[in-house]
């Protein structure tokens, strides 16, 4: 099996507390991974590792095959890692085909900028790849106007359009509404078909388990277990998480 990626035994520390102890975790090509576990379970530690934002104390990291070595956040997203933080990334401001090819901007041979391009290809991204329907998502339309969920998927569309391969979500559904939510939670769908992977990290398990293929479940530094989403029912997922809370382990 060729991983997209691979970490193995992974083990991190901040003074005096261990948040990653030999962890292993690994994410398929066209696959979304559901971490979960409670707060400090080292969930975060561990896709910052996969992002080059911390060096872990020990063990390796493989991103399609290639060993990684002293990865920074730089190096990590020219090799196609891509986190989608919340509204962050975004130039409230500007309009959205702004926001899409910002940094990246199409030229024509002249080496002027090819607006009428970026903007044709905006409107076929947000329609065609993520399902954009509402018209007050159009190329010309000021980011400031966006909901939270658009404004989630606008970063993952950008993230998509520049060949990210792996998209790291941690968390996306902090603050943001019911129906948001749900649309956020189609972007992340839109992500598998275009042949992408995913880690999506979420408190809340009902999410994780609507997007994941499998869900690895965290605690307190290292990995309790985990279960493809179509082997197990959603409670059961919530009755062993709540036993892994408890005890350490799921049995
Ligand atoms: N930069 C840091 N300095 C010190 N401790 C940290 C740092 N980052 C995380 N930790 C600690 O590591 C543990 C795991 O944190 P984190 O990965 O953020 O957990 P999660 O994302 O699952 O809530 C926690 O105990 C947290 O307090
Ligand atoms: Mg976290």
């Amino acid at each position: 099996m060729d991983y997209m990626l691979e970490m193995r035994n992974i083990s991190k520390r901040f003074g005096e507390v261990q948040a990653l102890r030999d962890v292993n975790f690994v994410v398929a090509p066209q696959e979304v991974v559901g971490l979960v576990g409670d707060n400090g379970a080292g969930k975060s530690t561990l896709i910052k590792i996969v992002t080059g934002y911390y060096q872990q104390d020990s063990g390796e990291v493989y991103f399609k095959g290639q060993k990684l070595e002293d990865l920074s956040v730089a190096k990590a997203r020219q090799l196609g890692i891509e986190t989608v933080y919340q509204e962050r990334a975004l130039a409230d401001q500007q309009t959205l085909w702004r926001n899409i090819f910002m940094g990246r901007e199409l030229t024509t041979r002249n080496g002027f900028l090819d607006v009428r391009k970026m903007k044709r290809e905006t409107e076929k991204l947000m329609v065609g790849s993520m399902g954009f329907t509402s018209a007050a998502v159009a190329p010309d339309s000021v980011v400031r106007t966006f909901s939270g969920g658009e404004k989630q998927g606008v970063a993952i569309v950008r993230a998509l359009y520049f060949d990210a391969e792996l998209i790291i979500l941690d968390e996306p559904t902090m603050g943001l509404s019911l129906s948001e939510t749900r649309k956020l939670l189609d972007f992340v769908g839109g992500i598998k078909e275009a042949g992408k992977s995913c880690i999506f990290i979420d408190h809340n398990v009902f999410h994780v388990y609507s997007v994941a293929d499998r869900v690895v479940v965290l605690d307190r530094g290292m990995v309790a277990g985990e279960f493809l989403t179509k082997d197990i029912a959603l409670d059961q997922l919530m009755d062993k998480m709540y036993r892994v809370a408890q005890t350490g382990h799921l049995d």
